[in-house]
Parts: structure tokens; C-alpha cells; sequence
């Protein structure tokens, strides 16, 4: 058997789509466009690609871009008060720090001082205790994009097995919430975890997100699971490579022959992630707004 590819960049593309339609109509109701601001501090180079794919997919998905980059030497009092600007700003429905921050910033502190309403990564602790209560909050927004691809393959996830391989704050735990909530029985494993490809083995969904390539492996999956791989870790570069290749944490080619539809690395979960957060966003602008949030979004 082989496994049917979970096709996250298209499914993305389809979101933006909605979302940008969706964007152009709050953008007539409301008078003015649904706003994003994104803070980066430092040269990260990664940080810096994607910071610039979030602009770009903004402005094409109907909505404005606020970008705001700061030298590697911004002090927190300086990042707190850019960030209680934002908060004021009405133009701005969605804040976004990028992460990593340099280490002299306190990343709990900062995420702290973003209003929760306009917390479109859904990390702040208000947000958290929302989804752990079942409030309507933000939900940060890899998780929620694996349950949007889980859904659409999958339909309804009562009483399947989930193992959760990976415990962030950011994909694991919420992740976790997400799959109980629609009534999946849940395990977290984590690099504690004894026996793990004994607790693989049970699940009907697997989610990996711990950041080690391809650590899962084929014998570890029951026949027909579906699995989910967040992981995206370069190998080191082969002889005659400039880069190494991009892999998962679950070693596709051979997991392909056992699960009965996989996730690709890349072009699986990565595309979902700038996608829901457009969603996000245009979900904090209506409520912002004091309108009725679509149930299509
Ligand atoms: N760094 C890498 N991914 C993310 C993300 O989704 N949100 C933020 N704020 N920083 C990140």
C-alpha cells in the first residue's frame, strides 16, 4: 500500500483564497482593511524570509501589512512600548512577534504585553487558558492548521487513537487540546516517554513535532494511521549538495508503505501555518469590529 499525500500546499492555497474574498468583503462592511503587524528584532536570516513571505501573503490576501524591524540591540522597554502602540492602533488587528527573540529579550514578557484579542499567534496565557476551557480565543495557528488537513482527510475523529509526539507550547500542548476536543482519545509522548514506538503503534493519528529528522519510522505505525509531520530539519548537505535536503521527523519514503495518507516535508504542514494566520487574523478584525465572525472562516 501506498499512502496518499496530505497536499498542505494546496489545501493552504485554497484557505488564502477564502480568506482573501472573505477579507475584500470585511474590508466593504467595516471601512477599512483587516490589519497584521509583525515585529522582528535582529538579522535572523531565517526570521527575516519568513517575515517577508507574512507581508507578502497579507497584502495578497486583501489585508494591510504592518512590518516593523528593529536592530538586534532593541531594549525591552523599547519593544514593550512598540508593542502598547500596536495595542492602541486600530488599523492593527493582529500582532505578531517573531521568535526567537535575540536572548537579552524575554519572550514570556513580550508575548505577555500583546493584547490577548490581537494575539493571532495564540501564545499568550490568556489564549492558552481559553482553548484549555473551550473559550473562543486564538489558537496557535500550526496546530490549528494540522486539525484543518486532519478534518478535511479524516471527517469526524471521534474515539480514534491520537499520539502527539512533542510537548511546545506552541504545536504539542494545543495541538493535544485540539484532538481531545473533537473527541479523540489522546496520548502526549515526549523524549521521556518509555517504549515510544510501542505507543506510535496504537495511534490512528499520529502528529510529530519534535524537531528530529525522520525519527519515526515505518515499524512504528499501525497499517492505515494517518500521520502528520511538522518537523522541518535540514540533513547536512550530501556530497556534490550546496544544502542539505529538507526532511520531517517521520521518515516519509518508508512510512508511506505502512500509513494510509502522510503529510510531505515540505509542502505538508509548513504552507498552513501563514495561511491560518491570515484566518486569524481576519477573525480578530470582525470581532474587533463588533461583527459576526462567518462561520465559513
Ligand atoms: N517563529 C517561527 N514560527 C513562528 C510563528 O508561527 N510565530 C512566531 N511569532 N514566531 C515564529
Amino acid at each position: 500500500m501506498t499512502a496518499s499525500r496530505i497536499d498542505g500546499k494546496a489545501f493552504a492555497a485554497r484557505l488564502r483564497e477564502r480568506v482573501g474574498a472573505m477579507a475584500a468583503e470585511f474590508a466593504k462592511q467595516a471601512g477599512r482593511k483587516a490589519g497584521l503587524a509583525v515585529v522582528l528584532v535582529g538579522d535572523d536570516p531565517a526570521s527575516q524570509v519568513y517575515v517577508g513571505s507574512k507581508g507578502k501573503a497579507t497584502l495578497a490576501a486583501n489585508m494591510e501589512s504592518f512590518e516593523h524591524r528593529l536592530p538586534d540591540d532593541t531594549g525591552e522597554a523599547q519593544l514593550l512600548a512598540l508593542v502598547e502602540q500596536l495595542n492602541n492602533d486600530d488599523a492593527v488587528d493582529g500582532i505578531l512577534v517573531q521568535l526567537p527573540l535575540p536572548d537579552h529579550l524575554d519572550e514570556q514578557a513580550i508575548i505577555s504585553a500583546i493584547s490577548p484579542d490581537k494575539d493571532v499567534d495564540g501564545f499568550h496565557v490568556i489564549n492558552a487558558g481559553r482553548l484549555s476551557v473551550g473559550q473562543n480565543g486564538f489558537v496557535p495557528c500550526t496546530p490549528l492548521g494540522c486539525m484543518m488537513l486532519l478534518t478535511d482527510r479524516l471527517g469526524d475523529l471521534s474515539g480514534l487513537e491520537a499520539v502527539v509526539i512533542g510537548r511546545s507550547n506552541i504545536v504539542g500542548k494545543p495541538m493535544a487540546q485540539l484532538l481531545v476536543d473533537a473527541n479523540a482519545t489522546v496520548t502526549i509522548a515526549h523524549s521521556r516517554t518509555k517504549d515510544l514506538p510501542a505507543v506510535v503503534k496504537r495511534a490512528d493519528i499520529v502528529v510529530a513535532a519534535v524537531g528530529r529528522p525522520e525519527m519515526v519510522k515505518a515499524e512504528w505505525l499501525k497499517p492505515g494511521a494517518t500521520v502528520i509531520d511538522v518537523g522541518i530539519n535540514r540533513l547536512p548537505p550530501a556530497e556534490g549538495e550546496a544544502k542539505g535536503r529538507l526532511v520531517g521527523d517521520v521518515a516519509f519514503g518508508e512510512a508511506s508503505e505502512v500509513a494510509s495518507a502522510i503529510t510531505p516535508v515540505p509542502g505538508g504542514v509548513g504552507p498552513m501555518t501563514i495561511a491560518v494566520l491570515l484566518r486569524n487574523t481576519l477573525v480578530a478584525a470582525y470581532r474587533n469590529e463588533g461583527l459576526t465572525v462567518p462561520d465559513s472562516l
